[in-house]
């Protein structure tokens, strides 16, 4: 059977940029750039995203591109059969991330109810970080929010929805997008404003440390669905005319964006409101509701905030599952339905643990983490930058006489880039990766 390919180019960023653009962006990347001072970790993020980022992006589309298989078959095809390993790793790393990312996706639910029932618009920093901490330290209601959120994601795989999905969503984005500027614009607006502004740009090196390296690669790594297989995936659907290295600049150049804007969302609100920058996973959604409180019409701009962050999340979600129940497919040949229920359970479950972890289970550390802290950091800053030397490998080593031809530009010429593009996957990118993930070890 001839596979599925996306409708046009288009569709295909859409999709690769919808998974892309979500929690990463708008949730994780503004509280972990303040507990980083800001500047200087933008820079090196800025500075990851442009090579890694954009090395990998390519990389990984194309493997998929050639092979036309999900990770493990696409590793197995390029590679040879040990390499399928790597594509195991990745569908574990999709398994960890969607079981707290749900949780994530759980809030963003509770948030726009908060806000459709009024409670949280107010601008008391006090009051909402309470409202923030007690509702995560609950034993049971972020639980039912996380089940929600798991149970629409498999809803909409089981339903074989996706491209439904994304041709709405490409609106949605589009809202999301514009919703950002106007709300920058009424922050900027707002005294002592700037003082955010130049906590986020301007860079102080004298804070520069191996661990914030670490944390800004593996956020551009979470942050771009790199290095567990997701990239792969959709570029197994691209259309043989697909030219790769455009659709993954548009992809980076995209998220990157919006990772910026929510950094110029948030970090003046922080400084306005008198916010705690090192607040956690808290921040986004405890900053923002003292915007709306300061804008008219700030209820209805709250709710089409969470409720757009919540599509957001839910195209990123979707495509983790994805990766996963494709798995399961692909090489077993379980049948669909039976396999997204049974691991929705069981991401739910370990979920469970990520939430309560963050309240009455906040005792039990392991290296000072928590579970939540555990998945994140095991997911993020170890599994997927593995993930990105091994198929950094791949391209540059073993697949690169494929590779390059598929590379090559439409007219049959070949790109200036490509000899960098090669050196870049067959020693930077392995080496640059390997020296950052051992000056924290
Ligand atoms: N990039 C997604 C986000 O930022 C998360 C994700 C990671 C999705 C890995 C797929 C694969 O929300």
């Amino acid at each position: 059977m001839a596979r599925a390919e996306w409708g046009s180019r288009l569709g295909f960023i859409v999709a690769a940029a919808g998974s892309a653009v979500g929690l990463g962006a708008i949730w994780k990347f503004p509280y972990v750039a303040a507990q980083n001072g800001g500047g200087a970790f933008l820079l090196i993020f800025l500075m990851i995203v442009c090579t890694l980022g954009v090395s990998l992006m390519i990389a990984e589309m194309s493997v998929g591109a050639i092979a036309r298989k999900s990770p493990v078959g696409a590793y197995r095809k390029l590679g040879g059969k040990g390499w399928s390993l790597v594509g195991y790793i990745g569908v574990l790393c999709g398994f960890l991330i969607l079981s707290f990312y749900s949780v994530v996706g759980g809030w963003t639910i509770a948030y726009l109810i908060k806000t459709v029932e009024g409670s949280i618009l107010t601008a008391d920093p006090g009051i909402l970080s309470k409202t923030f901490d007690s509702f995560i330290a609950d034993p049971v209601t972020p639980l039912w929010y996380h089940a929600l959120f798991m149970g629409v994601t498999a809803g909409v795989v089981l339903a074989g929805v996706q491209k439904g999905i994304e041709r709405v969503s490409k609106y949605l984005m589009m809202m999301l997008f514009l919703l950002i500027l106007v709300l920058i614009a009424r922050g900027l607006t707002l005294e002592g404003a700037l003082e955010g502004v130049r906590t986020f740009l301007s860079p102080d090196f004298s804070k520069v440390t191996a661990t914030m390296v670490i944390e800004a690669m593996g956020l551009a790594f979470f942050s771009m669905s790199l290095g567990m297989g997701c990239m792969i995936t959709y570029g197994s659907y691209a259309s043989g005319e697909t030219y790769i290295p455009n659709s993954a600049a548009s992809v980076i150049g995209l998220t990157t964006l919006i990772c910026f804007l929510a950094g110029l969302m948030v970090f003046p609100a922080i400084f306005v409101f008198g916010f705690d920058p090192s607040a956690g996973p808290g921040l986004t959604f405890i900053t923002m509701p003292a915007v709306f409180s300061h804008m008219s019409g700030g209820q209805f701009f709250g709710i089409l905030f969470f409720f757009l962050l919540f599509v957001a999340a839910l195209t990123s979600s979707v495509s983790l599952m994805e990766v996963v129940v494709s798995f399961f497919i692909d090489e077993f040949r379980f049948p669909r339905m039976a396999t997204t229920v049974v691991m929705s359970v069981l991401m739910f479950v370990l979920g469970i643990g990520a939430s309560l972890s963050l309240g009455v289970w906040k005792g039990y550390t392991l290296f000072g983490k928590n579970l939540f802290g555990i998945l994140d950091y095991l997911s993020s800053n170890l599994i997927m930058p593995f993930g990105g030397i091994m198929v950094a490998i791949l391209v540059g080593w073993k697949a690169w006489a494929v590779v390059s031809i598929r590379l090559m530009r439409p007219d049959g010429t070949q790109p200036l880039w490509l000899p960098l593009f090669k050196n870049f996957c067959r020693y930077m990118a392995p080496v640059l990766i390997f020296v950052i993930l051992i000056q924290n070890l």
